[in-house]
């Protein structure tokens, strides 16, 4: 039986992959230091260690406890107008802790990583479709914290023999029967605009309608978690052939704010109270992912490509 050690296990998209492990019959130890991940999100069969990435005395406790075949690093800080606030503590727990995390993995001869990065890697992307190959510029300490690892990792592997597999997200969202999104202080859409349906905040703010797209809002690429989650057990396999995988993970197709708002009145049969507002620095008018590689190398097939399924199944977490 295989055992994997999930960083981040207590986290929305951590959960869900700590679930579908334990479903497919792995063995699962979780670390995670519930800063902002909640307990009940861990599957009750896995092993729960409440702690830092960065403590390289647990860290050596656990690899000689359990004889770990993946770690799968979801534990980060993810919203990007702190890291611009508080950037030390952005580049402290995604950068060094990482880092650290990597030594303690060297010192036990555990050399395979599964590493949830993020698109905010790419700033503002020249072109979209976004390919693996694009430029690396992020544009704020959230996504300047992520890139350094991804280079750390790349570094490891040359050196000390590190396999990796790095994914980029795009929106990650959705939920499952044990998970859904709820992030302390909540930045993403579709948890937001659900908060304006049920009452929970006056309105949902749309920042600029004046960029070159379709009807002026921003869009971006939503992803299921379940599809997000299916790519690293797939990773799993593949990891066993090929050592350096780097992948992007989205629909590959675009929804704008606008558009992301009238799903929700449709499926929800509510009207969103919006207000619209400016642009805010720094927000790219398309991040849409080329998951080509993907779908090709892992056989990666998104059961939720359409932004209707993806609400349809939040929503249904929400009513539960
Ligand atoms: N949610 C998205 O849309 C999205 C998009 C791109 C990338 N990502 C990446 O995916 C990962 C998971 O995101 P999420 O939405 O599930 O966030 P989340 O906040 O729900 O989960 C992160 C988990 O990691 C834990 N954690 C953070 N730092 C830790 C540390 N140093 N030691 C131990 N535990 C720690 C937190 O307590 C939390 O349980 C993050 O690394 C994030 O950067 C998320």
């Amino acid at each position: 039986m295989m055992k994997h050690l999930v960083i981040g296990g207590a986290g929305y998209i951590g959960g869900v992959c700590v679930e579908k492990l334990i479903e497919r019959g792995d063995a699962v130890v979780v670390l995670d230091h519930l800063g902002t991940g909640h307990r009940e999100n861990v599957h009750p069969n896995a092993i729960f260690i409440q702690g830092e990435k960065g403590d390289s005395k647990l860290l050596d406790k656990i690899f000689s406890e359990h004889k770990i075949d993946t770690v799968l690093d979801f534990a980060g800080l993810i919203q990007v107008g702190e890291s611009v606030k508080k950037p030390s503590k952005y580049f402290q727990n995604n950068f060094c802790q990482g880092v650290s995390l990597l030594d303690s993995m060297r010192r036990n001869g555990v050399d395979k990583i599964i590493f949830s990065s993020t698109a905010a890697v790419f700033g503002n992307p020249k072109t979209v479709p976004i390919t693996e190959e694009a430029d690396k510029s992020p544009i704020n300490p959230y996504g300047e914290s992520k890139y350094f690892f991804e280079l750390a990792i790349k570094r490891y592997a040359e050196a000390y023999d590190l396999k990796y597999t790095i994914f980029r997200y795009f929106n990650a969202c959705g939920a499952t029967i044990m998970s859904k999104e709820q992030h302390i202080n909540e930045s993403h859409l579709i948890p937001l605009i659900f908060q304006a349906v049920k009452g929970e905040r006056a309105n949902i703010a749309v920042f600029g309608t004046d960029y070159e797209t379709t009807d002026g809002t921003c869009i971006r690429d939503y992803v299921h978690i379940e599809d997000l989650i299916s790519a690293h057990l797939a990773a799993i396999k593949y990891m066993e052939k090929s050592f350096r995988n780097e992948f992007n993970l989205g629909n590959g197709s675009g929804y704008s704010v606008k558009e992301v708002i009238n799903a929700v009145e449709k499926i929800t049969g509510k009207k969103v109270p919006v207000v619209f507002a400016d642009r805010r620095e720094g927000d790219p008018a398309r991040l849409i992912a080329s998951s080509e590689k993907a779908k090709k190398e892992l056989g990666w097939s998104p059961k939720y490509p359409k932004i209707e399924q993806i609400i349809e199944s939040a929503w249904s977490a929400e009513l539960r």
